[in-house]
């Protein structure tokens, strides 16, 4: 056991110092932030892995959004809509290809610059995700079906907007405040039995981490309608089970430019998009 865990902390080691931010000279290195409100952001982001900003969009626009959204689920020629029974979740991952109303939040002008002075690369978002979950008793998960890191890059930054009011009983996005940082990693490997390349997260091991390093903290984000939150989807998250109600919002996925060319038809296929971009 000893052995096997001293092997791991070997092998992450090395893939941090290989990883991408050390290998690619990053777009942005000296980037000016320039104005306060974006600084605040990104160092709510850097401190804390999330950031919330309520009232974002208006009650108007959400409700306009929503009803795109129970369009989209209530199409029966869609074959692009993914029912997620263990969630009871409606996702249409490339809503943006559908809707103009969502398509104008892929295209957020402020959201991507806070994307590239985060991540330090020209990016963009590929694709937005519409969902809604819808509460049900019989269920075992709540959106994104249970606790997890998007993918082991260190550093990622996605965006969502409540469609509707969100407070602890109908999902709100939960997330572990520190682990978004690197040497999270390296505490999971000793504290718990998470490994450095392991996406999704078992109950019995986030509670080994969580009892070990008490610096790590179930946060758990509510907001009112229109709310933002901005995160890095590196830390690990989940949106909590509902006990009532329904959740709708909208995902925004970046990635960076350079990403996208590499890996556009694995993105394609995994998240089943709807046509071309
Ligand atoms: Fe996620």
């Amino acid at each position: 056991m000893l052995i096997r865990k001293i092997i791991y902390l070997i092998e992450t080691i090395y893939s941090l110092l290989m990883s991408t931010d050390m290998q690619i000279k990053k777009d942005f290195q000296n980037r000016h932030i320039s104005n306060d409100k974006i600084r605040k952001i990104i160092n709510g982001l850097s401190d804390n892995g999330y950031y919330l900003i309520e009232g974002y969009y208006s009650n108007e626009l959400c409700n306009n959004i929503k009803l795109e959204i129970d369009k989209i689920i209530a199409d029966p020629k869609n074959k692009f809509l993914v029912t997620n029974k263990e969630s009871n979740d409606f996702r249409q991952y490339g809503a943006d290809r559908i809707s103009k109303l969502i398509r104008e939040y892929k295209q957020d002008n402020f959201l991507l610059n806070l994307c590239e002075t985060y991540l330090g690369y020209k990016s963009k978002a590929y694709f937005t995700l519409s969902n809604k979950v819808i509460a049900n008793s019989k269920v075992k998960f709540g959106s994104g079906g249970g606790w997890h890191r998007d993918n082991t890059t260190v550093k990622q930054f996605k965006s969502m907007i409540y469609l509707n009011d969100v407070d602890n009983n109908n999902g709100p996005f939960q997330i572990v405040s520190g682990t978004h940082k690197k040497s999270s990693l390296i505490d999971s490997i000793i504290f718990s039995d998470i490994k450095s390349n392991q996406d999704r997260i078992n109950n019995e091991s986030l509670k080994k981490l969580l009892s070990k390093k008490y610096n790590y903290k179930i946060k758990t984000i509510t907001g009112s309608k229109g709310s933002l939150l901005i995160f890095n989807s590196f830390a690990i998250h989940r949106g909590s089970k509902l006990n009532n109600n329904e959740r709708y919002a909208i995902t925004n996925y970046y990635f960076p430019n350079f990403y996208i060319n590499e890996y556009k038809e694995l993105l394609d296929k995994k998240f089943n998009l709807p046509g071309v971009d």
